[in-house]
């Protein structure tokens, strides 16, 4: 099987990862942080050691700012609900996935989209900067589009919000792992980041980085520390961290960044980033193949690309891939907005999604089967 569909989670995880999920399940089975006994010690050890890590990893203030969720999803839900109450305004990006706007509509302050410029990140800025008003509190947005695979200029925008003192969040989701961040030097104050992308670890454990407190919590509970208080602790990480926590999933973060720091990002992202420009000039090539964004150039997109094959479905594309043996993904990709932009609201796209494991021969393959006239034969007979 060719597996492209990375941007939803990496099909293979490296070996080391594998051992440290093992390891964890095998001889740190204790509840970190909860009981005195030496296993359970190793463990919150083990969990602390990894937040220095993803901090060192990300330019993080401190260990203590690295908070472990449940997913991305969880993450951003912390920060819009713990940040945003009734009387404040958000910014947001046109490329934003669902995992922001239904939070945000749930939360019913009013917020204003700022489009982003596939070509032009001058003009991303200036619609930005336009949308910031008096009580805006938090200009939030995506790293990279998971539907086109945009880059939006993070350190510029990190830097208009500093310049206009207003707090700026970022999901991290389709980027972390593949795109260098640092955050303090890109002035982000809430990373959210999906581990079991760019990082290779296991799906279920989230990160989050909490550069500046969040005033409400979304989640309250046990955390093994003050347990007399029946409030929930103000101290980071504990106050966004309540319940036991995933320390087979962390482990295999840990193990993960050093399989990404090995690599180095630069490497990752040639690498990735290559393998989608030969799709793309492959497909460019095929007056049937619709593309949606301009030559995808490295540190302007992440290795992930969107087409679809005129007059037919992205799903009715995506399955006969998938009957070929090539996972991709077709659909709307959970971002309808993106796709509002795209004018693909009605089709969704398919959308091709690299990570370390593939090879350019895979990205070949691929090319034969959707620019030969038999496969175009089976998609019209399929809409028939
Ligand atoms: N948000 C993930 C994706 O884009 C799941 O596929």
């Amino acid at each position: 099987m060719i597996y492209f569909d990375n941007a939803a989670t990496t099909g293979k995880k490296p070996k080391a990862v594998i051992k440290a999920v093992e390891t964890a399940l095998l001889e740190y089975s204790a509840n970190p942080g909860r009981s005195g006994h030496t296993l359970s010690v190793r463990a919150a050890d083990t969990v602390y050691r990894v937040r220095e890590k993803t901090a060192e990893f990300f330019g993080a203030s401190g260990p203590e700012n690295i908070v472990f969720t449940l997913n991305c999803t969880h993450s951003i839900n912390c920060v819009l609900k713990g940040l945003l109450r009734q009387g404040d305004h958000a910014v947001i990006s046109s490329m934003e996935h669902n995992a922001v706007m239904r939070p945000l509509k749930k939360i019913g302050i009013p917020f204003d989209i700022a489009e982003v410029s596939l070509e032009n990140d001058d003009e991303t800025l200036k619609e930005l900067a336009k949308k910031i008003k008096p009580n805006t509190k938090l200009v939030f947005c995506t790293g990279a589009s998971n539907v086109c695979g945009k880059i939006l200029p993070l350190r510029q925008i990190g830097e208009l919000c500093r310049k206009r003192g207003v707090l700026f969040g970022v999901d991290a989701a389709q980027i972390a792992g593949v795109v260098p961040i640092n955050i303090k030097q890109m002035k982000i104050d809430f990373l959210c980041i999906a581990p079991h992308k760019g990082l290779y670890a296991p799906m279920g454990v989230g990160i989050l980085i909490c550069e500046r407190p969040l005033p409400n919590t979304v989640l309250e509970g046990g955390t093994g520390t003050n347990s007399a208080d029946l409030f929930q602790p103000q101290l980071l990480p504990e106050r966004h961290e309540s319940g036991t926590l995933n320390l087979p999933g962390i482990m295999g973060i840990g193990a993960g960044i050093d399989y990404v720091k090995q690599l180095g990002t630069e490497k990752i992202s040639n690498h990735e980033t290559g393998i989608i420009k030969t799709v793309y000039f492959g497909l460019r090539n095929n007056p049937e193949a619709v593309l949606y964004t301009p030559e995808p150039f490295v540190n302007s997109y992440a290795p992930v690309l969107s087409f679809n094959i005129s007059g037919v479905p992205s799903g009715v594309t995506a399955n006969l891939l998938a009957e070929n043996g090539i996972a991709v993904r077709g659909g709307l990709h959970c971002a309808p907005m993106a796709h509002r932009q795209l004018n693909t609201l009605d089709t969704g796209t398919v959308r091709l999604s690299t990570a370390t494991f593939n090879t350019y021969s895979e990205a070949e393959a691929f090319l034969r089967l959707v620019n030969s006239q038999n496969f175009l034969k089976k998609l019209k007979k399929a809409i028939e």
